[in-house]
C-alpha cells in the first residue's frame, strides 16, 4: 500500500534537494521475522519501498537515486535467498520498465553484473538500453557491488592504461580515479541513508561518500516510505556542509 500523503513535504526546500541520494536498504529479514514470515517476504515487501522512494525522489527533483541491492558479500547467503532476490529483481524489471521509461527515468547498474545469470544480465541490458535516452532521474541499482571492489577494478584499469601511457605512473588525480569508478558519470552522493539502525557503511561507495551527509534511521526498509524520505531530506537540509573547511560563522 502506498503511504498517505505527508504534510512534511512542505518543510522541504525544493531548491536544496540532494542531487544524489544513496541508500543502504537494510532490515528486510528482521521485518519478515517480526511477522513470522520467511526472509524473502521481507525482500518482497521491500520492493514496494523501492517503488515509492523512486517515485518520491523523481517528484522532488532528486537527480540520482542509488540503491544497494546486492553486495559482493551477499553471495554468502543461502542459495535459496540469493535465487529469490534475483527472481524479485527480474520480476521488478519486467514489470516496471514501461513505468520507468514513461517517467523519463534512466536506469543503470553499478557492480560486476557479469557474475549474474544470463537472464538477469539480459534484463538489465534491456532496461539500460531502453531508458538510455531519458533525461530525468538516474536510477542506479548496485548489484554484485562493493566499494573496495570498485576501487580495485579502477586501479587495475588505470594500471593497464599505464602500459600504453607510462606518464600515468608519475601520478594521477582524484578526479582521474573517480572517472574509473562505476559512478564515473554521476556526482558523489549528497545524502547516504541507511535503514534498520545499523551504523555501518558496509563497503558501499567508499570513495564516493567522502563528504556525504549520513542519515541512519531505525525504520526497517520495508517500512521506509515517503514520510521517512521527507524526514531524511529535511534533516539533510538542516546540516551545514563544510567539506573540511569552516562556515563564515565559525571562521570569525
Ligand atoms: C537487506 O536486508 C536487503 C537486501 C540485501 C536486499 C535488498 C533487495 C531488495 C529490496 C529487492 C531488489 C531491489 C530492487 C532495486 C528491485 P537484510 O536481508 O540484510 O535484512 P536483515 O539485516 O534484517 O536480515
Amino acid at each position: 500500500m502506498p503511504s498517505a500523503p505527508d504534510d512534511r513535504i512542505r518543510l522541504i526546500d525544493p531548491d536544496a534537494v540532494p542531487a544524489h541520494i544513496a541508500v543502504i536498504m537494510d532490515g528486510n529479514g528482521r521485518w519478515a521475522r517480526q511477522r513470522n514470515l520467511p526472509r524473502i517476504a521481507g525482500h518482497q515487501a521491500g520492493i514496494q519501498s523501492v517503488r515509492e522512494i523512486l517515485e518520491a525522489s523523481a517528484e522532488l527533483g532528486v537527480g540520482a537515486l542509488t540503491l544497494y541491492a546486492f553486495s559482493t558479500e551477499n553471495w554468502k547467503r543461502p542459495p535459496s535467498e540469493v535465487e529469490a532476490l534475483m527472481e524479485l529483481l527480474r520480476e521488478y524489471l519486467g514489470r516496471e520498465i514501461d513505468n520507468l521509461d514513461r517517467n523519463d527515468i534512466r536506469f543503470g547498474t553499478l557492480g560486476d553484473s557479469s557474475a549474474l545469470s544470463p537472464v538477469i544480465q539480459s534484463e538489465l541490458k534491456h532496461a539500460v538500453e531502453r531508458t538510455a535516452a531519458n533525461s530525468g532521474l538516474r536510477f542506479n541499482v548496485a548489484l554484485n557491488y562493493s566499494g573496495r571492489d570498485d576501487l580495485r577494478r579502477a586501479v587495475n584499469t588505470i594500471l593497464s592504461k599505464a602500459k600504453d601511457d607510462p606518464r600515468l605512473l608519475e601520478g594521477i588525480s582524484e578526479e582521474y580515479i573517480s572517472r574509473h569508478l562505476y559512478t564515473a558519470d554521476l556526482a558523489d552522493p549528497d545524502l547516504l541513508i541507511r535503514t534498520s539502525g545499523e551504523w555501518r557503511v558496509s563497503n558501499f561507495l567508499l570513495w564516493q561518500i567522502a563528504y556525504s551527509e549520513i542519515w541512519v534511521t531505525d525504520t526497517l526498509w520495508p517500512d521506509f516510505r515517503r514520510p521517512h524520505l521527507y524526514e531524511a531530506i529535511i534533516a539533510y537540509q538542516k546540516r551545514e556542509r563544510r567539506y573540511g573547511g569552516l562556515t563564515p560563522a565559525l571562521a570569525r
